[in-house]
């Protein structure tokens, strides 16, 4: 099978090593990024966003616990000749779609959860000096074309590292990356300034980077360089911050509604909208949410 579109970007690189402490116990033997929302893993929805932004090499930055992901993306012969067997030919499509023959996957263990920073570094050897993709599976992103793939777009145009960013309330600012732009209300706007998780009476602006990103391969030689930031670990924000002493950033506004998968909340939110859109499901869950709304022991709850 050969790749949808022929990108100029053709790696894309997974940092799925961080602990995912926010979802313990649940996350204490299986990765975070394995989380279903309704029927997919986390991952999943991440790799079929790169896969259509044109990306064939996908790059996992795995650590401990985390080998659910390499065999999700493994084939399972024993799986599919009893799905074979029992005549489930859709699910037997389903499990042999997950990954495209065209694509490899490649993992490389970060050796200790030092930040995004170090976790992207450790991809070096398999990205080599190509610009890529950084996806972070966490943040889910619904949108109708794929937020690499409008990224993809602004690369194409700009030749630059670009982020993805969008508005969020001040009180948030110490949860994020925090950009200052030349042209504050542009989709794509050059980046004045990064930094990470800026308490918010001093945050430069709301504008907040989420999981997208494209990066030149400039950006390892600033990962190398720059030490422990925020929280004591090597902040990929703060690479990007020295990469710009050098080379031009862009922030790009994406169309499409992000999910905060790694908290609770966000997690939530996603699984009921995404049941709510689900072909099969949706119309059922619909019916079954209205009528828990109406239910007299709902109201006397709110
Ligand atoms: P988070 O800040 O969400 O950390 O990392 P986390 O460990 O996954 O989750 P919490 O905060 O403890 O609940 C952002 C992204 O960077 C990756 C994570 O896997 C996640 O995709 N990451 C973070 C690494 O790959 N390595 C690290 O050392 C740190």
């Amino acid at each position: 099978m050969r790749s949808p579109s022929q990108s100029v970007i053709r790696t894309a690189v997974f940092p799925v090593a961080g602990r995912g402490t926010r979802f313990l116990p649940a996350t204490k033997a299986s990765p975070k990024e394995m989380l279903p929302v309704v029927d997919k893993p986390l991952i999943q929805y991440a790799v079929e966003e790169a896969l259509s932004a044109g990306a064939s090499r996908l790059v996992f930055i795995t650590g401990a616990s985390k080998r659910a992901i390499e065999d999700h993306f493994d084939s399972d012969q024993e799986l599919e000749h009893m799905l074979e067997a029992q005549g489930k030919s859709d699910v037997l499509n389903q499990i042999r779609s997950v990954l495209p023959s065209y694509a490899a996957c490649i993992f490389i263990r970060q050796p200790a959860p030092l930040g995004l920073g170090h976790a992207v570094l450790c991809a070096q050897p398999a990205v080599g000096s190509e610009p890529f993709f950084v996806h972070l599976a966490d943040d889910l992103i619904r949108a109708e074309v794929g937020c690499l793939r409008q990224m993809a777009e602004v690369y194409e145009a700009k030749r630059a590292s670009i982020v993805a960013v969008e508005v969020i309330p001040r009180r948030d600012t110490d949860k994020y990356g925090i950009v200052e732009v030349e042209a504050d209300k542009s989709t794509t706007s050059r980046v004045r300034s990064i930094i990470e998780k800026p308490k918010p009476p001093s945050a430069p602006s709301t504008l907040a980077v989420v999981g997208r990103y494209v990066l030149t391969p400039a950006i390892f030689e600033h990962l190398e360089r720059i030490g422990r930031g925020s929280g004591g670990e090597i902040q990929l924000t703060d690479g990007i911050a020295s990469l710009m002493r050098e080379e031009a950033a862009y922030a790009y506004r994406f169309t499409g509604k992000r999910y905060d998968c790694g908290s609770k909340l966000g997690y939530l939110q996603a699984t009921v909208e995404y049941a709510l859109g689900h072909p099969s499901l949706g119309r059922d869950f619909r019916k079954y949410l209205q009528g828990m709304i109406r239910s007299p022991s709902m109201r006397s709850r709110r």
